[in-house]
């Protein structure tokens, strides 16, 4: 049997009808909307569509959007002095830098600059700290994405085996360690295979689950997947000709006679990620009014 499809888009639109609700409960009880701020340099036209995208959702689920673009050659100091403006406002709950940066800035310098309560990211030294050690405040989007992709397809994680491909500070880092940490979406036994690993086919031939971020092109074919296993695919290749479409890390059409389960491209990882972005933000506001949850 095909593998059944894990329907990042309709998982999504769950995610935002309970983050709507929230920001109407935010609105009602304490007065206060959360608003997002997203902040792009450059012309990169790959990272307008998603600082785009994600604006568009912030005013979709009742928040506020405050959206600023600045011309590749910004330095950093001045990207740092608007970042500090942003901390400084009551109005802005969540600060977001579009990676990548131009070559003259230095990211981590600029991700050192947004208040860590603020970063919705994910990405501050203290917000990885505190994943790290298992009482996470701000998961990144992607990797938050995928392990609700996994809980609400009633894909059982604790004590199963977890490959991850990829081991970028945005998603393979992170997901390794939360899938691992005792947590609601942990217990897993997780292995990191990466570019210099050797016996990557037989590695991921092991898991009961395999995560695939390597920004590689159809890289994981079907004789790398055991049969019955969940793959998800976090990449995401644009079409380099008219006969193309967007694909994914993995070579859908084979993979998918083998998997159980499997994320489509576009469709799976890529909705989620933009659903978290807006949890987060929500949260943001709660943890920043004092509110307490329901
Ligand atoms: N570029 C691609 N994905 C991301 C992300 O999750 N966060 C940021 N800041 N930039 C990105």
């Amino acid at each position: 049997l095909p593998a059944e499809l894990i329907d990042g888009k309709a998982i999504a639109e769950s995610v935002r009808k309970e983050v709507a609700a929230d920001v109407e409960r935010l609105r009602r009880e304490c007065g206060v909307t959360p608003g997002l701020a997203v902040i792009l340099v450059g012309n990169d036209p790959a990272s307008h569509t998603y600082v785009s995208s994600k604006a568009k959702m912030c005013i979709k689920l009742g928040m506020n959007s405050i959206k600023e673009t600045f011309p590749a050659d910004f330095s950093e100091d001045k990207l740092i002095a608007y970042i500090r403006e942003l901390n400084a406002r009551q109005d802005v709950h969540g600060i977001l830098v579009q990676l990548p940066l131009p070559a003259h800035v230095n990211s981590r310098h600029v991700i050192m600059a947004v208040d860590p309560r603020k970063d919705v990211d994910g990405l501050h030294p203290e917000n990885i700290g505190l994943l790290c050690m298992g009482e996470p405040r701000f998961i990144p989007c992607t990797p938050l994405g995928i392990c609700e992709l996994l809980r609400r397809s009633n894909v059982e994680v604790c004590g199963r085996e977890v490959v991850v491909l990829g081991r970028s500070g945005l998603v393979g880092r992170p997901i390794s360690i939360l899938l691992s940490s005792k947590n609601k979406y942990g217990d897993a036994t997780v292995t990191i295979c990466h570019s210099r690993s050797q016996n990557k086919a037989d590695i991921c031939r092991r898991a009961d689950i395999l995560i695939v971020a390597i920004g590689r092109k159809r890289f994981v074919t079907a004789d790398m997947v055991k049969p019955g296993a969940v793959v998800i695919d976090v990449g995401t290749h644009p079409p380099q000709t008219d006969q193309e479409t967007f694909c994914g890390d993995v070579d859908f059409v084979p993979v998918k006679e083998v998997a159980s389960k499997i994320t489509p491209v576009p469709g799976g990882v890529g909705p989620m990620t933009i659903a978290m972005l807006m949890r987060n933000t929500v949260d943001a506001a709660f943890n920043l009014s004092k509110t307490p949850r329901c």
